[in-house]
């Protein structure tokens, strides 16, 4: 067995705890109105709907409702079954939305099978991200597109410090009820064992997807998003939206007459 093989068995046990609470913390949960409208706009960058698009790592499919109200044909993918247990009971019935118990580093899919491909907060988890890289190229069709909410969790940027104390003290006063201290230890011994231990930013990950064959890289702004939550939020969730360095990216896999 292999350190890479244990460490994605502690990823998927720590997930599948987390799926009980994972919509109570901030950030997860998706409100309707300008946050849904926020989050949504950049999917319009995949294309005019239907499209066939793969949702990786859908968690409690928060996301997924988002891609899919767009009139796009769905597959939504994670490989902790209780999340998937939450998003499918989220989503029951409805058309065009299919779920897939799978690993997203090995995803099994046909090549060429997906016009777009997205995931929000699971490329900093990955152990393998070459491997995966080189698999999302894979089963995009040429011209298919791909897109990255995600950020850097290993620390609070730089004008994150302050927000970043805050709440520190703050939940030394009143503790989250839905993240007690023994997950947040399992967070922290997974995450200095990750390939991304050092922090996952546009930056390091730009040129990691051009060497797996993706193109038209570009980094869009989260900002929308952030001023979205804060607009509805209290403040203690309005200082969350401070902290961290968050980013988006776009790219495609070279449409045929681009290919070399
Ligand atoms: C931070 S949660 C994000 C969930 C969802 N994307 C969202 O933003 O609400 C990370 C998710 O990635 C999933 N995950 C992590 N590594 C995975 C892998 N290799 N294959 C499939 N799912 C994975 C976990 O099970 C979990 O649901």
């Amino acid at each position: 067995m292999t350190a890479n093989h244990d460490l994605a068995e502690e990823i998927r046990a720590y997930w599948s705890k987390r799926s009980e609470t994972f919509d109570l913390a901030f950030g997860h949960h998706i409100a309707p109105g300008p946050e849904a409208a926020a989050w949504a706009e950049p999917m319009r960058l995949l294309g005019p709907a239907p499209l066939k698009v793969l949702e990786l790592a859908c968690g409690t499919g928060e996301v997924t409702r988002l891609v899919h109200d767009l009139g796009h044909d769905v597959t939504a993918l994670d490989f902790a079954e209780p999340m998937l247990a939450v998003a499918r009971a989220k989503h029951e019935g409805k058309p065009r939305l299919r779920f897939l118990h799978a690993d997203a580093q090995r995803t099994m899919e046909p090549d060429a099978s997906y016009d777009a491909i997205l995931c929000r907060h699971l490329v900093w988890t990955l152990t393998e991200p070459e491997a995966a890289f080189a698999d999302w190229f894979r089963i995009l069709r040429p011209g298919g597109r791909l897109l990255v909410y995600d950020g850097d969790w290993t620390r609070p940027a730089p004008w994150g410090r302050w927000a970043a104390w805050v709440l520190a003290r703050w939940k030394r006063i009143a503790p989250d009820a839905y993240y007690d201290g023994a997950l947040s230890d399992r967070h922290a011994g997974i995450m200095r064992r990750l390939p991304f231990s050092e922090g996952l930013t546009f930056d390091r990950l730009a040129p990691l997807l051009a060497a797996a064959g993706f193109t038209g890289i570009r980094e869009l702004p989260h900002g929308p998003i952030a001023r979205a939550q804060r607009a509805t939020q209290g403040l203690r969730n309005r200082l969350r939206t401070r902290v961290y360095r968050r980013f988006i990216l776009i790219a495609w896999k070279p449409a045929r007459k681009d290919m070399p």
